[in-house]
């Protein structure tokens, strides 16, 4: 079996959801169940004995050592961070603690239980840290897409947090040989994501008859990839990828913010038009930008091609059609994620830009 951490988040949980559809072999789902853990995403695996679900932190290196000796996995796939920029800039301390202090512990407990394997289990082992793009920085309109030899230069709290756990799972694999493997992935999109994102939240607040809030002049460039197809490149990379070794994983989708909205502004007018016949484009609002605004992410997916054989099967025209069509099926799902706290989140970022 495996052990994945953070599995009933957006990409977790659509991790765990197409782990079954495609493997018999079980998964133990440690989560804390922050307010971006949702079991419901996984209702689908309720009954089913493969999937075991555990409620607990990265950072308890007792309860993952408990977990290892008696489960013991032959993989750790390592998802669970705090992962939103504008959450990081608001209150960064819970950003060290999970994605650095959490990612340290996990890697201590790691390294315990896979020193104690026999050889053949030892080297077979798999550590696969799950990480993103926003760790390069940010890049100017005609500067080459983000490489895997790009140099490091996170910019939001967030992005070092991620950095810096990048750098623990590498010392970890120079210093003491842990089979580890590192994805950098760029923006995802898709079912169940939290409507605090960019996509999730247009069409939410589309449908709801609010503001649709673009920070600044809207064009800031981010590269969009299917989340199905992030957890297709990370199947492989499990099963592939060199020990040791970083993978850039991109959907060769770069778009500007503002034609997101677009886009997402005219789905939703054809498949499900406002009573009074207007666009939903009249509810964009221009607002105040985010501090330290990254403008441009782009990720050269040559490597994983190329060495592994990955390939998005999404393109952005088809993997944006259903993922609008999904949040149209599942109003229930948007309505019991928005609870007291997502309230509150909203009315924290957004009350204060202009
Ligand atoms: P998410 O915020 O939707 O989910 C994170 C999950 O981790 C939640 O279920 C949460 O409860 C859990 N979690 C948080 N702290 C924990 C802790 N201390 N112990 C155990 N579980 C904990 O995030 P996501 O968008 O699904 O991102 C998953 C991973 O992928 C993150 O590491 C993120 O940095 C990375 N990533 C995300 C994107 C993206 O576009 N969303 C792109 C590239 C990489
Ligand atoms: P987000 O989905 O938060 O992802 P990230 O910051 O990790 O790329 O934001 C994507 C882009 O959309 C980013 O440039 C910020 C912008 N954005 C808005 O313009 N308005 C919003 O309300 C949000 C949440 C994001």
């Amino acid at each position: 079996m495996i052990l994945v951490t953070g599995g009933a988040g957006f990409i977790g949980s659509n991790f765990v959801l197409d782990w079954f559809a495609q493997s018999e072999e079980s998964v133990i789902n440690l989560d804390k169940l922050t307010y971006a853990g949702n079991l419901e995403n996984l209702t689908t695996l309720k009954n089913d004995p493969r999937h075991i679900f555990v409620q607990g932190d990265i950072g308890d290196a007792e309860l993952v050592g408990k977990i290892l000796a008696e489960h013991r996995p032959r993989a750790v796939v390592n998802f669970a961070a705090e992962s939103h920029v504008d959450r990081s800039i608001h209150g960064p301390g819970e950003f060290i603690q999970t994605n650095i202090v959490g990612t340290f512990n996990l890697l201590e407990a790691v390294r315990a239980y896979w020193s104690g394997l026999a050889i053949a289990e030892k080297s077979g082992f798999r550590f696969l840290h799950v990480s993103t793009d926003e760790v390069y920085g940010s890049l100017a309109k005609d500067e080459p897409a983000f490489s895997e030899t790009k140099r490091y230069e996170p910019n939001s709290p967030y992005s070092a947090s991620k950095a810096a756990s990048d750098h623990l799972v590498r010392a970890y694999h120079h210093t003491y040989g842990l089979p580890v493997v590192t994805t950098n992935c760029s923006n995802n999109y898709g079912p169940y994501h939290f409507p605090e994102k960019l996509i999730p939240l247009m069409i939410v607040n589309a449908l709801a008859g609010k503001s649709l809030p673009v920070y600044g002049d809207g064009q800031q460039i981010r590269d969009w990839l299917y989340v199905k197809d992030h957890c297709s490149a990370i199947r492989r990379v499990l099963a592939k990828g060199k020990l040791g070794e970083v993978y850039n994983i991109g959907g060769w989708n770069e778009k500007a913010n503002l034609d997101i909205v677009h886009t997402v502004c005219a789905l939703l007018d054809e498949l499900s038009p406002r009573s009074d016949k207007k666009s939903y484009r009249e509810q964009i609002t221009f607002v105040t930008d985010r501090p330290g605004h990254d403008r441009r992410y782009a990720i050269d997916a040559r490597k994983i091609e190329r060495e592994l054989g990955w390939k998005p099967a999404e393109t952005f025209e088809t993997g944006i059609r259903k993922t609008v069509r999904w949040y149209l099926d599942n109003q229930g799902w948007v309505s019991n994620v928005q609870s007291g706290d997502y309230r509150k989140w909203v009315e924290k970022n957004y009350a204060s830009r202009a």
